[in-house]
């Protein structure tokens, strides 16, 4: 049975290079946008074995509509990519920041991406070996130096990487992780990075199809664990 894969925010960047990946690894990869249109045309581009949905993971009504659209396709889910994201204050000084920024940024990045999970859990308990990938961030890890880059960016990749650890503590027959895609070339991560967007994608589509079911609570980049 094809693996049936939903990809948050796929219709560019790194999140569309994991849909190419893993279509051709044989997945059933199901690409979502806010955009139904850009999703569809994003579904073209990759060809057979892909389809689009339109999922705005900040809209409850969108989501919800996403999951019952699903499940009358595919009837379950078997990984769920929550690649969605927004950086909003690239080179903005915490202490300008507006608290509204960081809302909005938080209200994406975390809460989007619990809303989602929550949602589609009881898809992923249809399948056998279900699986959540958190596309995270090292600019969220606590184990540096103090950093000063995209403050609220950064804070709510942290958060991100802690509602990991509770996703997997409350759902314990999910293999949830998050993962680092490293800097790459992408509307978010501009033109000067050093990885191309299938690069960053490698670590994703590793854990989406390959990686042990018993990996898990982990932090991630190039298919290796790291600090968080
Ligand atoms: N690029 C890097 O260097 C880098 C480094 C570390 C981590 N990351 C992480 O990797 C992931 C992908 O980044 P990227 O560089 O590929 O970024 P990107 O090109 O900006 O793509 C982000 C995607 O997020 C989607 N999105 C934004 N708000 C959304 C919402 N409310 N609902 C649903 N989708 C939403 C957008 O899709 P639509 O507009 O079609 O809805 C867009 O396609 C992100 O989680 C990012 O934080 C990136």
């Amino acid at each position: 049975m094809n693996p049936i894969i939903l990809i948050t925010g796929a219709t560019r960047g790194i999140g569309f290079a994991a849909a190419g990946q893993l279509a051709a690894r044989g997945a059933q990869v199901i690409i979502g946008s806010r955009e139904k249109d850009r999703a569809v045309e994003a579904a073209k581009r990759l060809g057979s074995g892909v389809s689009a949905v339109a999922l705005d993971i900040t809209d409850v009504g969108s989501v919800k509509a996403a999951v019952a659209e699903i499940d009358k396709q595919f009837g379950r889910l078997d990984a769920l990519a929550n690649n969605s994201a927004i950086l909003l204050d690239h080179y903005q000084s915490l202490l300008d920041l507006k608290p509204e920024v960081l809302l909005e940024t938080l209200n994406t990045n975390v809460v989007g991406t619990l809303r989602v999970s929550q949602a589609f859990a009881p898809l992923l308990a249809k399948s056998n070996a279900p699986r959540i990938i958190n596309v995270s961030s090292g600019a969220g890890q606590l184990d540096g130096e103090p950093q000063a880059w995209a403050p609220a960016y950064c804070i709510s990749k942290t958060a991100l990487n802690m509602l990991t650890q509770q996703l997997a503590a409350a759902l314990p027959h999910v293999m949830v992780n998050s993962m680092c895609p490293g800097w790459c070339r992408t509307e978010m991560g501009g033109s000067d990075a050093p990885r191309s967007p299938g690069e960053g994608a490698d670590t994703l589509t590793w854990l989406a199809l390959e990686a042990p079911h018993d990996l898990r609570g982990k932090f991630l980049k190039d298919r290796a664990v790291i600090p968080w």
